[in-house]
């Protein structure tokens, strides 16, 4: 009598699960059959426009020929050059930071969204092509440092070689853009041809504090001889900051150990945000030393028959990337007098 319970409870089971199964099919094919009607248009009028030093305005279209009915539409965005990168939006346009000298491409397609399942139009592509200029004319070795100033405002200093084949009459002139800003260079220092190869701005549109935000640089020229190449380059402006020197640094003597203490920098970053070299000579041994620190001061166990100097560094660390050390402090020089 139980088997024959259990035999039936089996055969109703097995029973239940076709039934879930033709369930699931009824419930299914039809939207799969619906979807594959559906067809997905790629966006129309993908256009590139350039928006700014080093920025691209991506804009498209929906098809007109795109169902709108009850579908979820996004947009899948793949930058090809100069460097790649793939997102999706809903929006029908993008802004994209770039460097534009050697041209941009990008392209874009549309998505397609019904339940829980997503279909795929072909892609639009479209480029920019690289700005005309003879081939090494194009400044080379780019840097650019900035700085906190007293004032609290943000200088800026960059250096470049001219190309190669830039011909000797070639004027160079650099500009910098930071988020909407854009500014020309009005202050160049030359080189023995008189061609610009370094500016300086003495107080910039660069707010000090910000994280990660990028300064872009354009570098075009002019010559009577050839059609100059321009350059661009993006910096992280945390990376290309050069520390102000840790101030008030005093050092002396508590019993056998050298005490120093200083305060942070002139900086809008936080005490907490800066690491310290500490840089110690023993002037009897020529010893060097150089330790490093998050802490505002240093407490070693010294020689006190032998006179030392120090000099302390800082840079920025633990709140944004590293920028670079900041000049060491005037050498401080400790002895006991016996
Ligand atoms: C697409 O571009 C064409 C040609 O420039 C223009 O006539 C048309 O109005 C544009 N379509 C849309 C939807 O903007
Ligand atoms: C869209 O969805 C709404 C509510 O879910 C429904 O009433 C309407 O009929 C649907 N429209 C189309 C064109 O499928
Ligand atoms: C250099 O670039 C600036 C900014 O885009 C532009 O206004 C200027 O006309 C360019 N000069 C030359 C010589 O190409
Ligand atoms: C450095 O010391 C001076 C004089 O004691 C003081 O006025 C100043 O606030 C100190 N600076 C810092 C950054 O602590």
């Amino acid at each position: 009598m139980v088997f024959l319970t259990d035999h039936l409870n089996i055969m109703a089971n097995m029973m239940r699960v076709c039934l879930i199964l033709l369930w699931i099919r009824i419930l299914v094919q039809p939207h799969i059959l619906q979807l594959k009607a559906v067809q997905v248009f790629p966006p129309i009028n993908f256009t590139l426009t350039v928006t700014a030093l080093a920025q691209v305005l991506l804009s498209w279209k929906p098809s007109p020929n795109q169902e709108q009915r009850n579908y979820t539409i996004r947009y899948d965005v793949k930058i090809l050059t100069p460097v790649f990168e793939e997102y999706d939006t809903a929006k029908t346009y993008s802004f994209q930071t770039a460097v534009l000298h050697n041209g941009f491409s990008a392209r874009v397609r549309t998505l397609l969204f019904h339940k829980g399942l997503q279909m795929t139009s072909d892609w639009v592509t479209a480029e920019l092509q690289p700005p005309p200029g003879a081939e090494n004319t194009a400044v080379t070795d780019l840097s650019c440092v900035t700085h906190f100033t007293v004032s609290s405002a943000v200088s800026l200093h960059c250096t470049w070689l001219p190309g190669k084949e830039a011909p000797e009459d070639t004027k160079y002139f650099l500009f910098y853009r930071y988020e909407t800003y854009t500014e020309e260079c009005q202050d160049y220092i030359k080189d023995k041809w008189n061609r610009n190869t370094e500016c300086r701005f003495s107080v910039t549109h660069i707010a000090p504090g910000e994280i990660d935000e990028l300064i872009v640089i354009h570098i075009n020229g002019s010559s009577k001889y050839a059609a100059i190449k321009p350059f661009q380059q993006l910096f992280n402006q945390n990376a290309i900051e050069k520390v102000n020197i840790p101030r008030n640094v005093t050092v002396f003597l508590e019993q056998n150990d050298l005490v120093a203490t200083w305060e942070k920098p002139l900086s809008t970053f936080p005490k907490g945000c800066f690491e310290y070299e500490f840089y110690l000579i023993n002037l009897k041994s020529g010893n060097e030393q150089v330790s490093r620190t998050y802490s505002h001061d240093f407490r070693l166990r010294i020689d006190v028959t032998c006179r030392y100097s120090i000099q302390i560094r800082a840079n920025h660390h633990k709140c944004a990337v590293n920028g670079f050390w900041s000049d060491w402090s005037e050498t401080l020089y400790i002895a006991t007098v016996l």
